[in-house]
């Protein structure tokens, strides 16, 4: 008998959805022409880009002119980081040790050139950032300055307070830049009321294609392109535009801010089972981040007692058809450890677990990955 597949990896990336494949497909067969074409096929493609634009930034509660379509998360924040430093003449970052890698090693790039000074605001033990610091922080440093802070930690699932750093950094004249690619779709984002300055957003993880993405800037502000060549994306980034991309990610978006509350509840149940389960299973499991408190309903992540067959447990797990994330190197079978949880101080002997869900896991899973947990230990 076929294994049953569980895939508990939403954080990593999400199944397309049928709604927003079929609002793709038109643009892959009938209607693929390139947007800058000045004929009827051009026309039909690049109307369809400025609606999608439309409609995102309604989504945002921003103006189309502040919307820029780019080929991921990770290219939107390389742009943010790798312009303003130039253009905005930002000689200082404060961002913090468990940001994503694409923001992360962006940062230490810049700074090993000697074109940033860099500044980790303190962690609290439960992955918080200490806000009084970066206030501290803020404080002290003079000159043209950026605070780069992620929304949702794509490990841990910690939130930010967002309205409480773009409060602080109004405040202290910086420049705000979050990275929100595991909060868009799932938590509603209105940059008018958090005046940030710049977000970046990744339709695979809410629902639509991989290989698409956008980011925000904030009227006023002027930043010269990542990528230069063509005109595309009124001169901020060259490159045919992925239009059926485009056309799924607004799609992609528009749905999960449409059932937002009710895919929110489904997911918060699985993840609040989920955690009652594994306490009664596991007496000894930790839990890193805030599980119970300010953190993503779509994110767990755990570590195990370590016991023979609890070594490769993700291959293990692979091999019962479950899906999901390692954080540190015990559970990937790898010896690279998370960054998260080393700045965390996490033990990572033990094997650790990111479980992420999305709106098409169900409650059997949960007690499927359950059962089959329970027999590697
Ligand atoms: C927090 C965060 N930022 C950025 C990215 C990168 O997004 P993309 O895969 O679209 O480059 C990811 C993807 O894992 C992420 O989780």
């Amino acid at each position: 008998m076929p294994v049953m597949k569980v895939y508990f990896d939403n954080a990593a990336t999400t199944a397309v959805s049928p709604e927003v494949l079929d609002a793709m497909l038109p643009f892959l067969k009938e209607n693929y022409g390139n947007p800058s074409s000045i004929h009827s096929f051009g026309r039909i493609a690049k109307t369809a880009i400025e609606n999608a634009r439309k409609t995102v930034a309604g989504l945002l509660n921003a103006s189309t002119g502040e919307i820029f379509f780019t080929s991921c998360g990770t290219e939107s924040n390389n742009m943010v980081l790798r312009q303003s430093i130039h253009d905005l003449q930002i000689k200082h970052v404060i961002t913090s040790r468990i940001e994503h890698h694409c923001v992360w090693h962006t940062l230490l790039e810049l700074k090993a050139k000697g074109l940033v000074q860099l500044h980790y605001v303190n962690l609290e033990p439960n992955g918080h950032i200490d806000y009084n610091h970066l206030q501290e922080l803020l404080h002290s440093i003079q000159g043209p300055k950026m605070v780069s802070l992620m929304f949702v930690n794509n490990e841990i699932g910690n939130l930010l307070d967002m309205e409480r750093v773009s409060a602080l950094c109004g405040e202290n004249n910086a420049y705000f830049h979050s990275d929100t690619v595991q909060g868009i779709g799932t938590y509603p984002i209105d940059v008018q009321e958090l005046s940030i300055d710049f977000l970046s957003g990744s339709a695979h993880k809410f629902h639509g294609p991989k290989g698409i993405g956008f980011l925000y800037i904030k009227n006023g502000i002027k930043l010269s392109p990542l990528l230069t060549g063509g005109a595309q994306e009124r001169n901020m980034r060259s490159g045919t535009e992925n239009v059926a991309g485009i056309v799924g990610l607004t799609t992609a978006f528009k749905n999960s801010i449409e059932n937002l509350d009710a895919n929110r509840k489904h997911i918060l149940g699985l993840k609040n089972k989920m955690v009652k389960d594994l306490r009664t299973a596991f007496p000894g499991i930790i839990f890193n981040g805030d599980i119970e408190g300010n953190s993503h309903y779509k994110i767990i992540n755990a570590s195990f007692p370590l016991t023979s067959r609890s070594e490769l447990l993700l291959f293990n797990l692979d091999i019962e058809g479950i899906c999901v994330s390692g954080g540190s190197a015990c559970s990937s079978g790898t010896n690279i450890g998370s960054h998260v949880l080393e700045a965390l101080d996490v033990d990572q002997s033990l094997p650790a677990i990111r479980f992420s869900f999305s709106k098409y896991n169900t409650r059997e899973e949960v007690d499927v990955v359950i059962k089959a947990l329970k027999k590697l230990f």
